[in-house]
C-alpha cells in the first residue's frame, strides 16, 4: 500500500475535501457538526479548537477510524466512503507516540514496509532515508528506552513518512514534550514539511503552537469550524469574540452600537462613548483590542482620535523582552497593555497604584457583534 506521493496526479485539486460531515456517538453526541472544508496540497494546516470541540474525531474519520454519520470524504479525488484505513493515501501520528518497545529505531521506522514484504534492501536505504529526514541517523540500532521523548517522537514519525503517504495526520503530536523541545520540534516539523512537501494536517488546542507552524488553520467550537483563515488574517481578523478570545490575547469591552451612516458605527462601551468605527454591527456588540496595540501613558495622551482612557495600574509582569501592565478602568477585567522593553527601563516607569492612561486608534479596534 505504500503510495508514492512522486505519482500522485499533479492537479490542483485540493488534497482533502471535506463535504458536510456531521460524526454523532450514541444518539445524541454531535462531535462533528455539518463541517465542511478543503486542504491544499502542500499546505500545512492545523485544527485548533478547546478540549472536546471534535478536532480528533474529524482527524480519526479522514484517516477511516471512525465513519462519518452523513456527509462525504474525498482525499486525492477519491471518495473515502468504501475505503478502508490500510488502503487510504493517509497516515496517522498519534499523540501517545505508541512506538514498539521491544524493537530498535530501525526496525521500529521499517515495521510498515516490513508488512507490506518489499525487499529487505529497498526497506534498509529507505530506513537510512527516513532516519535521515528526522536526524536520527546513526541511533537505527537503539532500542526506544535509550531514546529521549523527543527522539521517540522523531521515531514515531519516521515511521509514519517512511510509507510516503499523500497526508499525514498529526493528532497533538507534541503534547507529551516539554516546552523547549516542544518549540525546537514545532520548527522541525516545518522543515520536515517543506523538505517532504507532504500534506499535513496537525490536530492541536494549543493557539501558539497553530500560529507558529500552520499556513492555514480551521478554529473549531462544539464540532463546529467557526472561521478558516491564515494565522495572521485569524488574529487581526478574527470572525467573532470567539476566534477573537481563543487566539492570542484580548481587551474585550461589552457595549451598544448604533447605526451612523456611510458604513460607520457609532459604539458604547465601558468608559468609551459615542466611539465612531468602521463596521455594520449594532445592538450588542463588543468592542475588542489586542494588548500589543495598547499604549501607555503618565498623562492624557496628545494624537487626535484616540480611544483612551485613564485608570489604576494593578499589576506589571515582566518578561524580559516584554511587560505586560493591567490598568483598571472600571470596565470590569483591567486592559492589559504588552509594552515593548525596547530601551531599558521602558516599563519600570509604571509601579502598582499609578495613574495611568491606555489609548489605541480607532483602526486597531474590532468589533464583534454578539
Ligand atoms: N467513541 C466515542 N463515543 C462517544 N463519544 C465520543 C467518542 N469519541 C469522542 N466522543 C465525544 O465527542 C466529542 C469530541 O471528541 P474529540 O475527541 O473529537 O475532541 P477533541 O477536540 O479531540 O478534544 P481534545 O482536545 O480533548 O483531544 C467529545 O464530546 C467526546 O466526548
Ligand atoms: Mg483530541
Amino acid at each position: 500500500m505504500a503510495h508514492e506521493t512522486a505519482s500522485a496526479p499533479s492537479t490542483s485539486a485540493p488534497i482533502i475535501e471535506i463535504k458536510g460531515v456531521t460524526k454523532i456517538f450514541g444518539s445524541d453526541v454531535r462531535a462533528v457538526d455539518n463541517v465542511s472544508l478543503e486542504v491544499e496540497r502542500g499546505e500545512f494546516f492545523a485544527l485548533l479548537g478547546p478540549s472536546g470541540c471534535g478536532k480528533t474525531t474529524l482527524l480519526r474519520m479522514l484517516a477511516g477510524f471512525e465513519t462519518p454519520t452523513t456527509g462525504s470524504l474525498i482525499i486525492d479525488g477519491q471518495d473515502m466512503a468504501e475505503v478502508q484505513a490500510n488502503k487510504r493515501p493517509v497516515n496517522m501520528v498519534f499523540q501517545s507516540y505508541a512506538v514498539f518497545p521491544h524493537m530498535t529505531v530501525a526496525q521500529n521506522v521499517g515495521y510498515g514496509l516490513k508488512i507490506d514484504r518489499l525487499p529487505r534492501k529497498e526497506i534498509k536505504d529507505r530506513v537510512k532515508e527516513a532516519l535521515e529526514l528526522v536526524k536520527l541517523d546513526g541511533l537505527g540500532e537503539r532500542m526506544p528506552d535509550e531514546l529521549s521523548g523527543g527522539q521517540r517522537q522523531r521515531v514515531a514519525l519516521a515511521r509514519a513518512l517512511i510509507k510516503r503517504p499523500s497526508v499525514l495526520l498529526l493528532d497533538e503530536p507534541l503534547s507529551a514534550l516539554d516546552a523547549k523541545l516542544r518549540e525546537a520540534m514545532q520548527l522541525e516539523l516545518v522543515r520536515l514539511q517543506k523538505t517532504v512537501g507532504i500534506t499535513f494536517v496537525i490536530v492541536t488546542h494549543d493557539q501558539a503552537e497553530a500560529l507558529s507552524m500552520a499556513n492555514r488553520i480551521a478554529v473549531m467550537e462544539n464540532g463546529v469550524v467557526r472561521q478558516i483563515a491564515s494565522p495572521a488574517e485569524l488574529y487581526e481578523q478574527p470572525a467573532s469574540r470567539f476566534v477573537g478570545d481563543f487566539i492570542g490575547q484580548i481587551n474585550l469591552f461589552d457595549g451598544t452600537a448604533s447605526a451612523a451612516g456611510e458604513g460607520r458605527v457609532k459604539v458604547t462601551a465601558g468608559p468609551f462613548t459615542d466611539v465612531i468605527l468602521e463596521g455594520t454591527a449594532t445592538g450588542n456588540v463588543c468592542l475588542a483590542v489586542r494588548p500589543e496595540k495598547v499604549t501607555i501613558s503618565t498623562s492624557r495622551p496628545s494624537g487626535s482620535n484616540l480611544i483612551a482612557a485613564s485608570g489604576t495600574v494593578t499589576d506589571i509582569a515582566y518578561y524580559g523582552g516584554f511587560s505586560n501592565v493591567f490598568v483598571d478602568i472600571g470596565s470590569g477585567e483591567p486592559v492589559l497593555a504588552e509594552i515593548t522593553n525596547s530601551a531599558r527601563g521602558v516599563s519600570s516607569q509604571y509601579s502598582q497604584g499609578d495613574t495611568a492612561w491606555v489609548s489605541w486608534r480607532p483602526e486597531d479596534t474590532l468589533l464583534f457583534d454578539e
